[in-house]
């Protein structure tokens, strides 16, 4: 821990020096660890100058910008500005089921988003945002230079590139050293709360690609709901730092259930967890029975517009973790 806390000393004093007395930056915060972790860092580096956003895009996790303001702005006293955007992500993706269409539409709405609120934060001096926080980690840096293949080809994660160039703002990067359990070590002793440091990775799209097919309000809210439930009852039975990643995906598939004496004709749920190290290849989640049980019943029971719930039982390869 000292190397970590002498890692975190030389790398305030970075920041400082290149910042300067009056610069002012800005960041996006996801909610996830990366990103806090930078955020933390920041603002131990320059207090009320670093200005952080969360974009709420309507497709985040049960409670997520609630939590991420609690977390961010209560408990870590970092400076943040919560954007309610879910209605102009949700308008755009209405009609489009195409998964990369998705992806792009998703995270180009995030950028035009971003780059809106980033306009309307004015430093108080007069003076402009000078630089943008990103939160690369080194094995990001390894991909973006050596990594041409599956995951650029296969899906295209998204990431803020375009937003350099339109904002014309210097880049801070001060985990682009750091692997993640590094981050992870390093969020611990900026005190950053545990469950936020072992959280599970959740995709810049989020429920964009968990909800297969078009993306409607009514369809988020039912992937929502079952995915709350499942999480939920993964950290009821203590299973949630056994498991890599979690998520309940709906399939726009009509399924004919029956509750009580009434026939229903519903959509699918379908459960996906995951161990792995690298996200590369992953093996499915063996779950006991009794488990997989209580939450089908809970999943269908609860949840309106769901009538029958499936456990993937696929690896990867030649699965990807996500559905789309
Ligand atoms: P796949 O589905 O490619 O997922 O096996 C591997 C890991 O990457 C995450 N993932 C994404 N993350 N934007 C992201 O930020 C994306 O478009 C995206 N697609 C997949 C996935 O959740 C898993 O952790």
């Amino acid at each position: 821990n000292w190397t970590m806390k002498n890692f975190i000393d030389t790398e305030i004093t970075r920041i400082r020096t290149l910042v300067g007395p009056t610069a002012e930056v800005i960041g996006a915060v996801s909610g996830g660890v990366d990103s806090t972790v930078g955020a933390k860092l920041m603002k131990e580096a320059i207090g009320d100058r670093f200005h952080a956003i969360f974009v709420d895009n309507g497709l985040m996790r049960k409670n997520e910008a609630v939590t991420v303001k609690k977390t961010l702005d209560d408990g870590l006293g970092i400076n943040l500005t919560v954007v309610d955007a879910a209605d102009e992500f949700l308008s755009k993706l209405k009609g489009i089921t195409d998964p990369e269409k998705k992806r792009k539409i998703i995270g180009n709405t995030f950028i035009h988003v971003f780059e809106r609120v980033g306009a309307e934060i004015k430093p108080k001096d007069g003076s402009e945002i000078e630089y943008l926080l990103q939160g690369t980690l080194y094995p990001d840096v390894i991909e973006s230079i050596s990594f041409k293949g599956p995951s650029q080809t296969i899906k295209t994660h998204h990431n803020v590139g375009g937003l350099l160039e339109d904002m014309k703002l210097k880049l801070i990067e001060p985990l682009r050293e750091l692997f993640k359990d590094e981050v992870r070590n390093l969020g611990k002793i900026l005190g950053i709360p545990d469950e936020l440091v072992w959280r599970h990775p959740f995709p810049g799209p989020g429920i964009g690609i968990r909800v297969l097919g078009e993306v409607t309000p009514a369809q988020v809210k039912i992937a929502r709901e079952a995915d709350y439930i499942f999480i939920e009852e993964i950290r009821a039975h203590g299973l949630y730092n056994n498991i890599s990643q979690a998520f309940a995906a709906l399939l726009p598939v009509k399924s004919v259930g029956v509750v009580g004496d009434q026939r229903t004709y519903e959509q699918v749920i379908a459960l996906r967890a995951i161990e792995t190290t690298d996200f590369m290849t992953a093996d499915w989640y063996v779950f006991e029975a009794a488990f997989l049980k209580k939450v089908s019943s809970r999943i269908v029971n609860e949840v309106d517009g769901v009538a029958r719930v499936t456990y993937d039982i696929t690896s990867k390869p030649p699965a990807t973790v996500e559905w789309e």
